[in-house]
């Protein structure tokens, strides 16, 4: 796609037909970009890195590598998810780094929010980086660039995301979805057969559960907010109406829990919903007794180390809504 300016003439594209239409035009001009050359994507999971590789798989198939970094921080089941879509059904060219180790022994210790950031868009870059210079012939570098970040390059997603790609991996860019709206991308996304909740799943910010275990990120303490932040997505999502994000975070504290009659030291979770129009203020949902009762329920029986939930009604402003 030429340009960075919605045209506007262009149609919203709200239906399938759309969609379709608009893929054959995307498959169209990526062969004509590209050519017989190779493309590079770094392949997060999220909804447009991947509406993007299932456009050019079927553009170009095998002259798209993805690589998909896996840094630790990811929700439960995506790693997995990201080979089985994209290695298992749409038979990818796709380089799964397993970096988890190096990114936790970087993060050690590290308790500044920004300081953590910064390690976890750094390293993500290194990796990367990496990856791309032990493939041969790489020309062009595609990217899941949307509209929304064309014109908020200052906004929420540019200040907290840290780091770009070293000059000497010169690549031209591909970037088929740059003048779409989200809402588009997922239609998009749901003609091209993904799955239903990589389409639509809530926004997840880069440096991912790296945020929401407060503090210092250990092991024991990550593996528990990734089970916890399972059930409370697992539970909330069967609303009718489900909030815009949704999530549990785990503190870095502990409280005193008892257990066939002895006192001992447990963590907290956290279970944070809320409605905003675009991040920048946003609402707490008044969740269902009845959820919070059964997310309270599963937390205790099903996560190690934890021995309280509490549910965080703060609104933002004055609360962000991630606690990081
Ligand atoms: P806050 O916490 O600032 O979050 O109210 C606003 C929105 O931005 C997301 N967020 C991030 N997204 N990298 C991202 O890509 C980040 O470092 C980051 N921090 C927050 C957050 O999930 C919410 O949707």
């Amino acid at each position: 796609m030429s340009g960075n300016v919605r045209p506007e003439s262009m149609k919203r594209i709200t239906t399938e037909e759309l969609a379709k239409e608009f893929i054959e035009e995307q498959v169209a001009a990526v062969k004509e970009q590209v050519g017989d050359k190779k493309v590079l994507l770094a392949l997060s999971g999220g909804v447009d890195s991947s509406v993007v590789a299932a456009l050019l798989i079927r553009a170009i198939g095998k002259q798209l590598t993805c690589v998909h970094v896996n840094h630790g921080l990811l929700r439960k089941g995506e790693p997995e998810q990201v080979i089985s879509v994209f290695r298992g059904e749409m038979d990818a060219n796709l380089v799964y780094v397993d970096a988890v180790d190096r990114f936790l022994d970087k993060l050690a210790g590290v308790t500044d929010p920004e300081q953590k950031r910064k390690i976890i868009g750094k390293e993500f870059i290194d990796v990367f980086a990496e990856e791309a210079k032990k493939l041969d012939g790489i020309e062009f570098l595609a990217q899941g660039t949307i509209y929304p970040d064309i014109l908020e390059s200052v906004g929420v997603k540019a200040h907290h995301n840290v780091g770009s790609l070293p000059e000497d991996l010169n690549f031209e860019l591909v970037e088929p979805v740059k003048l779409l709206y989200k809402d588009e991308v997922r239609v998009v996304g749901k003609a091209l057969g993904l799955p239903d909740n990589m389409v639509y799943r809530q926004p997840f910010p880069g440096p991912g559960l790296g945020v929401r275990c407060v503090g210092a990120i250990t092991r024991d303490r990550l593996e528990s907010l990734r089970e916890a932040d399972a059930i409370v997505r697992e539970e909330i999502g069967k609303l009718d109406e489900t909030p815009w994000q949704y999530f549990a975070v785990i503190p870095d504290m502990q409280s005193t829990g008892i257990k066939d009659g002895k006192r001992y030291m447990g963590w907290a979770v956290v279970i944070r919903a809320i409605n905003t129009v675009d991040a920048v203020t946003a609402e707490s949902v008044v969740l269902p007794w009845e959820t919070l009762r059964t997310i309270r329920d599963r937390v205790i029986a099903e996560v190690p180390g934890v021995n309280r939930v509490l549910w965080d009604m703060s609104d933002k402003p004055v609360s962000t809504i991630e606690w990081e």
